[in-house]
């Protein structure tokens, strides 16, 4: 509604104040709604509608997962989304028992000189990204202090944590996406506050081009066939998931669509469907189809069928072949990776006649690229899928110095290391650490070296509590940007053994 729609007459007045509104607006109004809708439990509730309020708040610090801790004058302090330490803001807030919601932000009246304009229309709504409001260069610096701060948590002081390798341009680096259907059809992303919810989306700015091509010909095709996406709360509807990879290195894509059953017409249906992304997303080479009438929103890939084009698609990392399916884990952003892995084998310092363990090795992406260093490698995994995959890119890239077991680290690493133990351990636990058991028994190996792959500080600070008593010393803890506008942290910390426990 501008203020230009306005002619001269007796709405002149109105239209001026209109102006004058927007302006104002303009200058204390921040994101889009991020409104937390009420749950069907507490809807039309009175005493709930008349708890709500509106507060003024200063944004004090950052917490773990990208949000603010704000702070009322009375000593409320609570998480807000979207805004930035050193802001202040008027929101209006909601009181359920001894928790604080945030039903949305009225007016923000101090701003920090770190807030830039989000890229995305979608950002506030959109569950993707949580950071796009923040300037990169703050965004790395906040990533430097969580790993700080985790360390900290564990009792542990390192601050001369490295600067964050940061990516020269943060957008567009995804190579893998999940989109989800409105229940209109269109394709996109799950709400931030809301999992039933999908936020329609016209293009994604962490994603890769290709994929943001996908993105486009998967709504233009489901409006244009009149297909409805299903509805989580009902169970009904047809359109669920549309799994979209595109590799960075070949350009090569894949999308596996899932819907809730077949439909008559529907197989002529995603027939247009293949045509449409033939025409418009670059290196499209390969579609499953996969009917999944399952209850919840995970993604159910096994049963799915290829009706068009290769079964897998072609990546590159670190000079390295390797092939991926719908399901195959690989990490998502290809091109900091590739300084990701650099860095391992960097801090691993290999040569030719050591042995090296890989805990955690998933499709065994250090594992090989390790190998071509060193006399072995043993490659640690429990999801035997994974192991599978990577014995084959061992295969695929004529390497055959590596050996995988599929178990859990806490049992199969003192077993298959029993008698031979490593000169070096790499791992790259998931977000909830390798814990106390995993670490004792690297501790016991005597390894002199331990390069540690994170991507949660807190479980990196316990881990690395757990590991300093056996001899241990932290050398460099160097983060990596992996995940750009997102609040999610990866590191490398590189220790030594200088003492015998
Ligand atoms: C962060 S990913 C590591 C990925 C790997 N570095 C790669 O690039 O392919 C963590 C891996 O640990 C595996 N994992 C989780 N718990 C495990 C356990 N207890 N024992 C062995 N592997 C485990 C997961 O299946 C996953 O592949």
């Amino acid at each position: 509604m501008g203020s230009h729609a306005c002619t001269l007459s007796p709405g002149a007045i109105v239209c001026r104040r209109l102006a004058r509104y927007e302006k104002l607006l303009s200058l204390i109004v921040m994101q889009p709604e991020y409104t937390i809708k009420k749950s069907a439990k507490d809807g039309g509730n009175e005493s709930l509608e008349e708890a709500e309020r509106l507060v003024q708040v200063i944004a004090e610090e950052w917490t773990s997962n990208g949000t603010v801790w704000c702070c009322t004058k009375e000593g409320d302090r609570f998480e807000v989304p979207y805004l930035l330490p050193g802001e202040r803001a008027q929101l209006r807030i909601r009181r359920m028992g001894r928790k604080r919601q945030v039903i949305g932000e009225i007016a923000r009246t101090a701003t920090a000189a770190a807030r830039t304009q989000p890229r995305c229309p979608a950002f506030g709504r959109c569950g993707g990204c949580l950071l796009q409001h923040v300037a990169y260069e703050e965004q790395l610096q906040l990533k430097r202090a969580r790993v700080i701060d985790g360390l900290k948590k564990a009792g542990i002081s390192f601050p001369q944590v490295d600067e964050v390798w940061g990516m020269e341009v943060p957008y567009h680096y995804r190579n893998k996406m999940e989109f989800s259907f409105t229940l209109e059809g269109m394709a996109g992303l799950h709400a931030r506050a809301d999992w039933q919810e999908v936020v329609p989306l016209h293009s994604c700015s962490i994603a890769l081009p290709a994929i943001e091509a996908a993105l486009a010909a998967l709504t233009a095709w489901s409006k244009g066939a009149g297909l409805p996406g299903y509805d989580r709360r009902t169970q009904e509807g047809l359109l669920r998931h549309a799994a979209v990879r595109s590799s960075f290195a070949t350009g090569e894509g894949m999308v596996t669509l899932s819907t809730q059953r077949d439909d008559p017409g529907l197989q002529a249906a995603l027939g247009g469907l293949v045509q449409l992304l033939q025409a418009q997303m670059p290196g499209f080479c390969s579609f499953y189809w996969v009917i999944d009438p399952q209850a919840g929103d995970a993604l159910h890939l096994q049963q799915r069928r290829l009706l068009f084009g290769q079964p897998s698609i072609q990546e590159r990392l670190g000079g390295l072949r390797y092939t991926l399916g719908p399901e195959t884990f690989f990490q998502t952003n290809t091109q900091q990776a590739e300084h990701l892995l650099a860095l391992v084998i960097d801090l691993v310092q290999p040569t030719p006649s050591m042995q090296i363990a890989d805990l955690f090795c998933g499709v065994g992406t250090f594992s090989l690229a390790l190998a071509q260093h060193v006399q072995e490698v043993i490659g640690v995994e429990i999801v035997p899928e994974a192991v599978h995959q990577a014995v084959a890119n061992a295969k695929a890239n004529g390497i055959d110095n590596v050996r995988f077991f599929a178990g859990d680290v806490r049992r199969t690493f003192p077993r298959v290391t029993a008698g031979d133990p490593p000169d070096v351990v790499v791992l790259d636990p998931p977000r909830s650490g390798a814990g106390g058991k995993v670490m004792r028994s690297i501790g016991r190996s005597g390894a002199s070296r331990i390069v540690y792959v994170s991507c949660n500080p807190d479980s990196l600070g316990t881990d690395l509590a757990w590991l300093l008593p056996f001899g241990y010393e932290i050398e460099r803890v160097q983060p990596v940007d992996l995940f750009p506008q997102t609040p999610h942290v990866e590191s490398v910390t590189s220790l030594v053994r200088r003492v015998l426990p």
